[in-house]
């Protein structure tokens, strides 16, 4: 398998860790660049259902090796959390982890400031996952941060994290909150760093040495989604960080000329958990599937607002990632539609728009301009070719490849493993 990144070409949870699961099989390398434990990531095997947030979710093949890259933002307690909840569901969890040293940490005074700011924002909050993303990318930028490697070295960073905590505290106490214990922080942060410290290496090093004497095959797992992207995603409504494929090789060491290929996992539709513009948001389709028991968040909980599929806006996210390679998922979600609407324009008045725009409040504004595809009305989760979709499913799926631009390489008719159609 060459070397693969997988972006989520919509608003996140397209089904990006189920296609990374199934394409691991071929791959020898599994890195995650960017984001941290807001990603949640299920994979199905034979029925057996795991969500992961930071771990790669390659880590559920054997003889694969996930890496963490220097891109991620680390919670140390909620990852020995995951990493022991995996052991003990019998998942190897040993030499197949590294972690890059360069990872900046997310610590306690992340989630509180993260909780804090949106209360603050009233009807204007993001709508964020709360696990203080946001608050530990702007101490990397703002130069403040902690990272793993500081954790190999206790008695440094007891040190810079209690200076770090005296100073939000003061902040943290400003906004009306309990000031946290710096020597409970401390403590508990290098009780985890004791557990982590044996998978904490240079993992640019590792990625290079895998590319240069064994010929690695490399799958680069996204996390979030385009439209998340702090670039090029509906800023302010956005994550912290690049989810566009560029940030795999910023988040990871490796270089652009390495990647061969570049995947796009998207959904059927549409779905978005949290605030910000959704122009094909509809609340029908939002209540037939929170009713099917469909599409609520894998991190949260909530409930994801869904809508049909839009191609003006993954169009765009086809062109900023370089995406060669369309996995579209859930088409299953559809199966009992009779109609189904794909948005092919965008109008603001008597304007009409080829491109999203990329203030949010002028993509507030924008109506879809619709065409209508009927519908299967028939179960397609048995299907296990693409010759076994009905016709109007297969010509469904094609149209939505033909109008981004990129080409179908599988389909995904189900959570399970084997629920996935390779073209
Ligand atoms: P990720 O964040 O992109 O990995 O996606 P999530 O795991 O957050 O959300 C995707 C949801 O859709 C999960 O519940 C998956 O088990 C589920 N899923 C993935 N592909 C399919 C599919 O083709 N059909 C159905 N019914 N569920 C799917
Ligand atoms: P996966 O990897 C869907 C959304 C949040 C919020 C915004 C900012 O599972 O696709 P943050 O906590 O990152 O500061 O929140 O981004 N968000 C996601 N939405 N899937 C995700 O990850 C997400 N990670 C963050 O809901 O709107
Ligand atoms: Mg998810």
């Amino acid at each position: 398998m060459p070397n693969t990144i997988l972006v989520g070409a919509q608003w996140g949870d397209e089904g990006k860790g189920k296609i990374i699961d199934f394409l691991t099989d071929e791959a020898d390398v599994v890195v995650r660049s960017q984001g941290g434990n807001n990603a949640g990531h299920t994979i199905v095997i034979e029925g057996e259902k795991y969500v992961l947030h930071l771990i790669p979710s390659g880590i559920l093949r054997k003889s694969k090796t996930c890496v963490i890259g220097n891109g991620v933002v680390l919670d140390p307690v909620s990852l020995v959390g995951e990493i022991q909840g995996l052991q003990e569901r019998g998942v190897k969890v040993g030499k197949n982890l590294l972690i890059s040293d360069s990872a900046h940490l997310v610590l306690p005074y992340h989630r509180i400031l993260d909780g804090l700011r949106e209360s603050q924002k009233g009807g204007k909050k993001i709508g964020t996952t709360k696990r203080g993303i946001g608050p530990a990318y702007a101490d990397k930028a703002f130069r403040t941060g902690l990272r793993t490697g500081d954790l190999l070295k206790p008695d440094l960073f007891a040190e810079k994290l209690t200076k770090r905590i005296k100073e939000n505290n003061a902040v943290i106490k400003e906004l009306g909150e309990k000031p946290l214990s710096p020597k409970e922080v401390v403590d508990e942060s290098l009780a985890a760093g004791q557990i982590l410290a044996p998978f904490i290496t240079n993992t640019v090093v590792f990625l290079h040495e895998a590319l240069a004497a064994k010929n690695s095959n490399m799958l680069f797992e996204g996390a979030q989604g385009t439209f998340l992207d702090i670039d090029h995603g509906t800023y302010p409504y956005v994550t912290s960080s690049n989810t566009t494929s560029g940030g795999a090789c910023t988040g990871s060491g490796v270089p652009p000329n390495r990647i061969d290929h570049v995947m796009g996992v998207l959904k059927a539709y549409t779905t978005r958990v949290g605030e910000g513009p959704f122009p094909t948001e509809d609340a029908d389709l939002s209540k037939r599937f929170h009713s099917m028991g469909r599409e609520f968040g894998a991190t949260t909980g909530r409930a994801r607002r869904c809508g049909w599929f839009d191609a003006v806006s993954t169009k765009y996210s086809v062109m900023i990632n370089g995406i060669d390679q369309l996995a579209i998922t859930n088409l299953d979600g559809l199966d009992e539609a009779e109609w189904i609407k794909v948005c092919v324009g965008y109008r603001i008045g008597s304007k009409k728009l080829d491109f999203p725009p990329t203030d949010s409040e002028e993509l507030a504004l924008c109506k879809p301009v619709y065409i209508d595809m009927p519908g299967w009305r028939k179960s397609t989760e048995n299907a296990r070719e693409f010759s076994d979709l009905p016709q109007k499913a297969r010509n469904y799926v094609k149209k939505i490849a033909g109008l981004v631009g990129a080409n179908l390489s599988i389909v995904s008719i189900g959570p399970g493993r084997e629920q996935t159609i390779r073209l």
